[in-house]
Order: C-alpha cells, then sequence, then structure tokens
C-alpha cells in the first residue's frame, strides 16, 4: 500500500459507514428480469428507511432521472422524495441526488436551507453531472461535453458553499452569478456536500471542493488508485475528501447461495436494455479526454448493476463479505453504498449479520493497534 492511501489515525479509529441507494426509480438497481422485491413507491421507501436506521444505516442516497432508461420507466423526484423520508425517520441521514443543468444553485441552495430546518440537519446532496445526453434532449436542456460539465458542476458547489456560508455573496462564474446575495434563513448546519463519477474530472473536482467522493463499483486495486489519486491532490489544498464506494450486496447464509442468485441475476438480464444502456453510459467516463470514468471499461456483466456493484464483490457470506469491507476499509474508504435485489429484508438481513460482524472486526484491529 502506498502512504497516499495509507488509513489516516482518524480514519483508523472510525467506523466504516453505510448508506443505501433509495429505489425511488422503478425496476430496482439490476437490468434483469429477475424477481425483485423492491417497490419505488413512498409507503416501501418510508418503512425501508426506518428499517434502515434500526439496523445500523447512517445515509440513504437518492437518484435523479427525469426520464425513463433501460427500466426505470417511474422516477420520483429526488429533493421531495428526501424529505419524505426524513419526515419519516429521526436519525437517518438522506442525500438527495441534484443535477446542475435542470437545477439552479439559487433554488437548490433555498430548497436545502429549507428542509435543514424541517429536519434537524439531516439532508445532505449529491451534486451529479449528468451522463445520459438523452435525458437532457428530452427537457430542452444544453447537453454539455465531459469536463464542462465537471466545470459547471464545480462552480455549482461553490456557490453552494457561499451562499450557506456568507451574506452578501457575490460569485461571477461562467455558468452562474450572484450579486451580493443573503440567503435567510441559512441551514441549521452545512450541508454535507457529495458528488458521483470517476473520471479525472471528477476527481480533481472532488479534490478541490467535495466533502465526499462516490465512485461506481471496481476492484480493491481500482479503488486504491483512485484514494491514493485523489488523496494527493487534496493534501495540497488540505482539503480532506472522504471515499464511498458503490457495491451490490448479495449477502446468503453460504457462499454458494450467493453466488447462484448472482447468477440469477445474470441468466436474466435483459440483453437488449444492457446494450442500449452501455450506448448510452459512453457519454460519461470513455467521453472524458483521458477516457477513464465510470463504466469505460465494463463489460456486459458489470453493466447488469448500474453503478458495477458487482465488482466490488460484496457476494457470499456474512463473514466473507464482512472482510472484504475490513479490506475496502484498509484502502481508505469510508463509506459503503450499497443496493440490494430485495431491499427491506435484505437490508435487516444485512444489519443482523454482517455490520456487527464487521463491528467486530473493527474493534479487535483497533485492540491489536493499540
Ligand atoms: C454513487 C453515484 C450516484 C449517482 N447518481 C446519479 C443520479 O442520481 N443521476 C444521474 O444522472 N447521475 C448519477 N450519477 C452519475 C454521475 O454523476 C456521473 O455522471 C457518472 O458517474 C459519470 O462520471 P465520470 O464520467 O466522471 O466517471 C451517479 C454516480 C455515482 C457514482
Amino acid at each position: 500500500m502506498s502512504g497516499a492511501s495509507s488509513p489516516s489515525a482518524h480514519q483508523k479509529t472510525e467506523a466504516i459507514k453505510f448508506a443505501y441507494w433509495v429505489p425511488n426509480v422503478s425496476g430496482g438497481l439490476v437490468i434483469s428480469k429477475v424477481e425483485q422485491r423492491t417497490s419505488w413507491d413512498i409507503d416501501y421507501n418510508r418503512k425501508l428507511a426506518q428499517i434502515a436506521e434500526a439496523s445500523g444505516f447512517e445515509y440513504a442516497l437518492t437518484q435523479i432521472r427525469f426520464t425513463a432508461g433501460y427500466g426505470a420507466e417511474y422516477q420520483h423526484e429526488s429533493v421531495s422524495f428526501s424529505h419524505a423520508l426524513l419526515a419519516a425517520t429521526e436519525k437517518l441521514n438522506v442525500i438527495a441526488a441534484i443535477l446542475p443543468g435542470p437545477w439552479h444553485p439559487a433554488v437548490v441552495a433555498k430548497q436545502v436551507a429549507s428542509i435543514s430546518w424541517y429536519t434537524g440537519g439531516r439532508l445532505a446532496v449529491n451534486i451529479v453531472s449528468g451522463w445520459f445526453r438523452g435525458e437532457f434532449q428530452a427537457i430542452g436542456e444544453h447537453w454539455l461535453d465531459h469536463d464542462e460539465r465537471y466545470r459547471r458542476s464545480e462552480e455549482f458547489i461553490r456557490v453552494l458553499r457561499g451562499v450557506w456560508s456568507q451574506d452578501d455573496f457575490s460569485f461571477a462564474g461562467d455558468f452562474y452569478r450572484f450579486r451580493a446575495y443573503t440567503l435567510k434563513p441559512k441551514p441549521v448546519s452545512p450541508p454535507e456536500i457529495f458528488q458521483g463519477g470517476s473520471s479525472r474530472a471528477a476527481r480533481d473536482m472532488a479534490a478541490r471542493v467535495s466533502d465526499w467522493y462516490f465512485t461506481n463499483g471496481n476492484t480493491i486495486e481500482g479503488i486504491q488508485k483512485q484514494v491514493d489519486d485523489i488523496r494527493a491532490n487534496s493534501a495540497q489544498s488540505g482539503h480532506r475528501v472522504k471515499i464511498g464506494v458503490n457495491a451490490f450486496a448479495i449477502v446468503r447464509d453460504t457462499a454458494e447461495e450467493a453466488r447462484a442468485a448472482l447468477d440469477d441475476i445474470l441468466t436474466h438480464a435483459d440483453p437488449d436494455a444492457v446494450r442500449a444502456f452501455h450506448h448510452e453510459v459512453q457519454n460519461a467516463g470513455a467521453a472524458s479526454p483521458e477516457r477513464e470514468g465510470n463504466w469505460a471499461k465494463s463489460s456486459f456483466e458489470d453493466l447488469v448493476q448500474y453503478n458495477d456493484g458487482f465488482k466490488t464483490n460484496l457476494i457470499g457470506s456474512p463473514e466473507e463479505v464482512a472482510r472484504r469491507i475490513l479490506d475496502l476499509k484498509a484502502v481508505g474508504v469510508d463509506l459503503v453504498l450499497l443496493g440490494f435485489l430485495h431491499f427491506q429484508e435484505e437490508i435487516e438481513f444485512f444489519g443482523k449479520r454482517v455490520i456487527p460482524l464487521v463491528r467486530a472486526l473493527e474493534a479487535e484491529q483497533a485492540r491489536l493497534a493499540a
């Protein structure tokens, strides 16, 4: 392990955090006709949020889609959905996905500040930069080139921070302009700012302005490379970025059962939808100048899960999965973002069978270190 990715003393003592993908769009998180006992409706999701907070999950991440795509035929809006989940829970933090372009930062700053007051400051944002050109065309939004999308997102984040913390805020950017603007009320506490994406532009933006970097599923080596890169760049500016990694968890009593469940998902994959998704995501990571980033090297099987979640390999028995989570922590991961086939039942199972093992392994490591 290189020095840049060695966990800091702070991180060694800090418990790894768990988040789940909110299924606020229909069709679940795999492009497969396999049975999914998951629903995108609000009643299912309120109950899911309550189960998750009782099971040891600290965060829930909503998704934003303005149109259907590859299975997500119906999509609830992320800020209003986040608010509904916050109103149904007591300690869960909910992260609302925000897409610059359709949203203006003044609107987002105001909405989030108000919801912060209604919910004890438990709303965070995930600034996403866009991968779905067809969606932008459908709603008459101009589609920018890859790195221009990130330049806009960075201005968006700088504006949010400024408006949330300063009176008479002024900003003269290429995308946004503010003149002596004062937001009242400001949020009760500074909302955390997450971002999604893995390209060079995404990593540089994280190193400069974001609190959290969310990345697609990957191997330990692939994640370590990103962590090293971001930590090296952010060290120069003294900015600390936390790392969240996506994984599609399939945890069963035995490794064989978990593998069989994965095979079932892949056997029932919808090939036309997976290929169409593959075609569309070429607008993301592969369209970046360095041709890295999300989905740039994903196989057909990887793409059956929207965010390469099989690659992280949290597939196996509770003991195996707990150990792999500790391996992620060892390369600098602060949070694991999880998707499931049958959300309510599997989050409960994960809370009972995996999180206690993770906590026991963390305690054991702390004892050894001491
Ligand atoms: C955890 C995570 C969540 C994301 N959520 C959304 C979303 O809700 N809506 C959306 O349009 N894009 C979403 N994205 C896509 C990213 O914003 C970005 O467009 C994509 O990852 C490609 O980035 P890259 O080219 O920098 O790799 C998400 C990405 C990640 C990693």
